[in-house]
């Protein structure tokens, strides 16, 4: 089996990557972490990836002004010479521009963290809390122009509780979190994932088929 080659991008501190790292130190998943790239030199989760033997690369956005083209041909520079199949983003907090994301059509991820297409942007967990919600949780989904819009590839839920703060549910959500993007990422990796109007199949079926 030839494993996908998989670019992970960052700009903090990298919990989602780590799951990811971890999920691939099997040799039987169909991915294999071959490089972390952040946008700050200071991101805690290059010493992670170190400490997990990664390639590690920082294309620091600051030496690109506004010129964000440039800053994603760096990008896209790196990507090539690491030879990447699929990138992930994983609390990447820049924005992509749609020539970009064009050119990752269908081989880009993002997780977030809300049920999407609820609470998309920032501070998604307190105005969950604000909004009464009862239901919350976290989505893979495949990265488009628009933000955090995008084929929905796999989402978890948590119940919000009555007496929940801010802090407590962001925790219960990213253990979500940290289970579904190594699913939503083995699912693109082993090619089993189409999509068909906007929306995903797994299988050439809506929901995903629970393992044999
Ligand atoms: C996560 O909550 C992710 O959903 C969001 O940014 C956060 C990144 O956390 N996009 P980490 O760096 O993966 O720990």
């Amino acid at each position: 089996m030839s494993r996908k080659h998989v670019a992970i991008l960052i700009s903090g501190r990298g919990s989602n990557m780590s799951a990811l790292i971890d999920a691939a130190k099997d040799k039987n998943y169909p991915a294999e972490i071959v490089v972390v790239v952040s946008n700050r030199p200071d991101a805690g989760g290059l010493d992670r990836a170190r400490d997990a033997g990664i390639a590690t690369e920082v294309v620091d956005h600051t030496r690109y002004g506004k010129d964000r083209a440039a800053f994603e041909r760096a990008l896209q520079a790196v990507l090539e010479k690491h030879r990447v199949d699929i990138v992930c983003l994983a609390g990447f907090m820049r924005l992509l521009t749609g020539d970009f994301v064009n050119l990752w059509q269908g081989r880009m991820l993002n997780i977030h963290p809300a049920l999407l297409p609820a609470f998309k942007g920032l501070d998604t967990h307190k105005r969950a809390i604000t909004a009464g919600a009862k239901l919350h949780g976290a989505t893979v989904h495949f990265v488009v122009p628009e933000m955090d819009t995008g084929p929905i590839i796999a989402q978890g839920a948590v119940a919000v509780r009555s007496d929940d703060t801010e802090e407590a549910l962001a925790k219960r959500v990213l253990d979500v979190e940290h289970r579904i993007y190594p699913l939503a990422l083995k699912l693109v990796a082993e090619g089993r994932v189409r999509v068909t109007d906007g929306r995903c199949l797994i299988d050439g079926s809506p929901v995903p088929q629970p393992e044999p």
